[in-house]
Order: structure tokens, then C-alpha cells, then sequence
């Protein structure tokens, strides 16, 4: 099945399985937000909590904070917010539709190496097993025309870009003979930078002096904050804040479900060090990240860094880790080195020294960042997209059944375990619910006592429950349960005494830690 196909089936089955729904779905939605139902909340929750430990319960000299979305608008002047960040964006005047410019070049361009792509496969089924790819790009007219386009157009681009001229944009669009996609037309207006800040006021009075912004990163708390934690926890260098929170961006293009969202939420960590050290931190924590991510069991295979060959003015190194999605290898995580940016800026701006004194070295300074940015909601959908499995299954009849999975990390299920008594009758139901009462407080228990054992494993398959506990009459005479695994859906026989130890030792988040 294509991946596209894919993708829809798994929106559909978040909705219908109480993990994602859109947002304000009554009134026909609100594009690019959306809200996480009674699966999707746990999730959610053991995700963040799966990074927070990461970073604040394994490491002595990382602490947390929770710093509020309204900063003074000044904050946003010193991070660089207010002036740069900016989508260039153009309208098509026939459909009245708004695009981001980069986005319709960079279609265009994935639009002309998909056109390579249909030549090899044409190619490759022409000549079979002799088919060379590289001889055929290097030397089929075709190709060699479409390599020839992407090169120049990609030229252009990058020059365009970094001389933020917009000009030249719009006239590679029309270079390139880009149409609406909506209305098919060539009918553009000019291009112009719109910045993803959300604006709202403070206060009663509304005059241009109460703007304020709804944030669009976490990390500025961070650096505002910086004296503050220091100073109260006697941090020393090396040290760093955690921070897990909301971010608002007036995405334009927002798109791929909760890939890109106007509305996310962020789990960022920056760590200072001492001007000099950043490259060794640097290569820590892009290591570290990395073992976080794999320690999951999504397949190592799904990863790849995507070093910065070009860096923004304030970093000396940045990476991100990519993930392949159903759409293709994307940013997860972000880890740049920011340098003192952000403290130099903050302390020019605010008046206030924002500086470190080094015992050791006798002197004070900025100290230097490294950060590490995460968003929640694309590892969320990381982690279902990478779950979502569905199988054929020869039954004993030898009749095929078909099931969908969420084979999620057992340690970041939603529901840890359902416990289900066979029939109604003969004291079952009761021996389940002593069961639940009693490994409730460690564990997300369910209870399900509607329709045949096999419908209700189905439930269960589908909202990703990593084991079923069947109760059955010979549970009464033995006091023991079977326990089933939800992805080899093997069974085992085992004492209700021994269920609390083999269920921690099997969900625990502890592995995940121990392996970052
Ligand atoms: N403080 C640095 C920073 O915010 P970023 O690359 O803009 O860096 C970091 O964002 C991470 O936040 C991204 O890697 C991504 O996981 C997440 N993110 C950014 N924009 C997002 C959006 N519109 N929707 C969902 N997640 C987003």
C-alpha cells in the first residue's frame, strides 16, 4: 500500500480511537490545530515524561522550569522574533489562496526529481537485471534536463534566500512557470515577509503599546530565567533548564496532520557551558539525543542527522535529527550551539548583566548554549506513524483474519494492561476488578467485559495495549491469569501474585532511560 495511503488510514484510526481529534470538529474544525483525546493525552503525557527524566531525573545538574507563555514583547525584540522570523509568503490572485514562497519552489523542485524517478523506473523495467542507475542518470537526456533545471533552480534559490531577496523569488516562480494549485493560474502578487507571531493585548486598552506575542519557542524563558535558576539552585558551569511547553506559530503551509501544527508544544533543554567547550557539549548532547530517540525501538534504520552546512548568524554548529516518516525523512529535533547569543542580546536589551562568575577561571562572562529542541507532537506522531501496523492472521479454521496494531513502546502505552474475564458469570468478572483494584496504582489498567475474547483483544490491538490479562475459570481454582503479548500474541499462564513483577519489568520506562 503507498505510504499516502498509509498516512490517511492512520488519521482516521487516531480519530476513531480516541487518540487525535481536529479541533473545534463542530463547527468543521480549525485548520492545523487539533486536540488529543483520552488515548492521545497518555501518550502525550508518557512521552514528556519519558524526556523529562531523560534530562532532569538522570542528570544531577539539569533542572526544570515552567516559564509563562506572555513574555514582555521586548523579549521577542532581543531573540531576533520581532525582525526575522518570517515566511515569505505570495497570493494567487484568482483563488484569493495564500502560499509560502520557499514551499512552492521546493515542490516544484521535488516535483522535477520525481519526474528523474519515473525515468528510472521506466528504465529499470526496460533493461532488468543490466539496468545501471548511475550510468542511465549520468547519460539519459531526460535526466540529464531535469538534473539541469533542479541545479539552476536550486542555485537561484539558495542566493535568493540568503540575500532575502524577494524579488527574486517571485520571479523564480515565474521563471519556472509555477501554477496555483488551486486555481491553475499564473496570476501572482508580489512576495512579502510575514512573521509568525501571534499577536494579542494586554489589558483593556488596546493600543499598540499592549502588544503582546504568544510565544513561539520555549527556550527564550529559558534565557530570560538563566540568573534567576542560577543564582536560587547555586548552579555551576556546567548546567542546564529544561522546559516543556506550549509555542504558537501562524504557520502558513501547516500541513501533514500534526506534523506542523499553529499550536504545539515544545520540550527544549539549554545548557550553558563556558565559552570554549561548546564544540565537546556539542557532540554530547547530539550523541545523547540520538540514544534517547533509538532507545525507543523504532528501528535505528528511521534515523539520520541532518548536520546545518548553512547556520544561522548566532550558531557554530547545528544538526537535526530526522525521522522517516510516511512522507520522508523530517526534522524530530533540533541541537544547535547558539553561542552567547542570546544572553548578549537579553542583557544589551534589558540593561541587565547576564553573566557567570568562573571560580576557577576568576573572571565573569556569558556563558555559551547548547540546546537541545524537541516538539512533542512530531515525536507523537513519529511514534504512531511508526506503530501502525496492520497484519493477516491464519486463524485455526484456516480462514484469514485481519487486525490493526499499535505496536507502541510498551513503556509509552497509553493503557498498560486490559484485564478481561472470559464470560460474565461464575465470579470472573468479579476476580478481574479485584485484579485491576489492585495493580491500578502502578498501572493504566482497562476493563472489558463486552462481546467474544477475540473482538475485545481487537479493541485492544487497535489502541496499542501491550498485554491482556485473561481471566478464566481456571483462574478460581489456581489464582492464575494468562497474560497475552499484544504483538506476538503469544500466551502465557502465569500466578496473579507474580503479575505486578512480570508487568514492571516488562512496561517499565526504566530500560528506555538505562539505554539513553
Ligand atoms: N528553540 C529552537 C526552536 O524552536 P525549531 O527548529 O524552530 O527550533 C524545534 O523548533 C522543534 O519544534 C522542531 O524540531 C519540531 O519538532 C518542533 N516544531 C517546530 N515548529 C512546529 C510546528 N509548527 N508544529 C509542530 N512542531 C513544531
Amino acid at each position: 500500500m503507498a505510504q499516502e495511503e498509509v498516512f490517511k488510514k492512520l488519521i482516521a484510526h487516531s480519530k476513531e480511537y480516541g487518540y487525535i481529534f481536529p479541533s473545534s470538529e463542530i463547527y468543521d474544525g480549525l485548520s492545523a490545530v487539533y486536540d488529543y483525546g483520552q488515548y492521545g493525552v497518555e501518550l502525550k503525557k508518557n512521552i514528556k515524561e519519558y524526556w523529562w527524566n531523560s534530562m532532569v531525573l538522570l542528570n544531577e545538574n539539569i533542572v526544570g522550569l515552567d516559564s509563562s507563555i506572555f513574555m514582555h514583547p521586548t523579549v521577542w525584540k532581543a531573540s531576533g522574533h520581532v525582525g526575522a522570523f518570517n515566511d515569505p509568503l505570495i497570493d494567487n490572485k484568482d483563488s484569493k489562496k495564500r502560499y509560502r514562497a520557499d514551499v512552492l519552489i521546493e515542490e516544484y523542485r521535488e516535483k522535477l526529481a520525481a519526474k528523474i524517478e519515473k525515468e528510472v523506473t521506466k528504465a529499470k523495467k526496460r533493461f532488468g537485471d543490466s539496468f545501471d542507475r548511475e550510468q542511465f542518470v549520468a547519460t539519459n537526456g531526460r535526466v540529464l534536463g531535469y538534473q539541469k533545471q533542479i541545479d539552476e533552480l536550486t542555485q537561484r534559490f539558495q542566493t535568493a534566500l540568503e540575500n532575502d531577496d524577494l524579488v527574486e523569488l517571485k520571479q523564480i516562480i515565474v521563471d519556472a512557470g509555477i501554477v496555483c494549485p488551486v486555481s491553475g493560474s499564473k496570476n501572482w502578487t508580489d512576495v512579502r515577509q510575514f512573521n509568525l507571531m501571534f499577536e494579542t493585548k494586554l489589558g483593556s486598552v488596546s493600543s499598540d503599546a499592549n502588544t503582546i506575542y504568544l510565544r513561539p519557542e520555549t527556550a527564550q524563558g529559558i534565557f530570560v530565567n538563566f540568573l534567576n535558576v542560577q543564582k536560587s539552585g547555586r548552579m555551576k558551569l556546567p548546567f542546564g533548564i529544561a522546559q516543556i511547553g506550549k509555542a504558537f506559530r501562524n504557520e502558513i503551509v501547516a500541513r501533514q496532520f500534526i506534523f506542523r501544527m499553529r499550536e504545539f508544544e515544545q520540550m527544549e533543554m539549554q545548557f550553558f557551558v563556558r565559552p570554549g567547550d561548546e564544540m565537546k557539549w556539542f557532540k554530547h548532547w547530539k550523541e545523547k539525543r540520538m540514544n534517547w530517540h533509538k532507545a525507543m525501538g523504532l528501528g535505528e534504520e528511521k534515523y539520520r542527522y541532518h548536520d546545518h552546512d548553512k547556520l544561522a548568524h548566532y550558531a557554530n554548529a547545528a544538526t537535526d535529527i530526522e525521522f522517516k516518516f510516511p512522507f520522508g525523512f523530517k526534522e524530530v529535533e533540533g541541537i544547535h550551539s547558539r553561542t552567547d547569543f542570546d544572553l548578549s542580546s537579553h542583557q544589551e536589551f534589558s540593561g541587565k548583566k547576564l553573566q557567570y562568575f568562573d571560580a576557577e577561571l576568576n573572571k565573569n562572562y556569558v556563558p555559551y548554549v547548547i540546546e537541545t529542541s524537541i516538539g512533542v507532537d512530531r515525536t507523537f506522531l513519529m511514534i504512531l506513524a511508526n506503530s501502525y501496523t496492520e497484519e493477516k492472521i491464519e486463524k485455526e479454521n484456516g480462514k484469514i483474519d485481519e487486525r490493526v496494531v499499535l505496536k507502541i513502546p510498551a513503556a509509552l502505552a497509553p493503557v498498560k494492561l486490559a484485564v478481561l474475564p472470559l464470560v460474565k458469570k461464575d465470579g470472573l468478572p468479579e476476580a478481574a476488578k479485584s485484579i485491576i483494584n489492585d495493580l491500578k496504582f502502578d498501572f493504566n489498567c482497562q476493563y472489558d467485559e463486552k462481546d467474544s475474547i477475540g473482538r475485545r483483544y481487537r479493541r485492544q490491538d487497535a489502541i496499542g495495549t501491550p498485554f491482556c490479562i485473561t481471566i478464566d475459570h481456571e483462574t478460581i481454582e489456581s489464582q492464575t491469569v494468562t497474560i497475552r503479548d499484544r504483538d506476538t500474541m503469544n500466551q502465557e499462564r502465569v500466578p496473579i501474585s507474580e503479575l505486578r513483577t512480570i508487568l514492571s519489568e516488562k512496561v517499565s520506562m526504566r530500560k528506555l532511560l538505562e539505554a539513553i
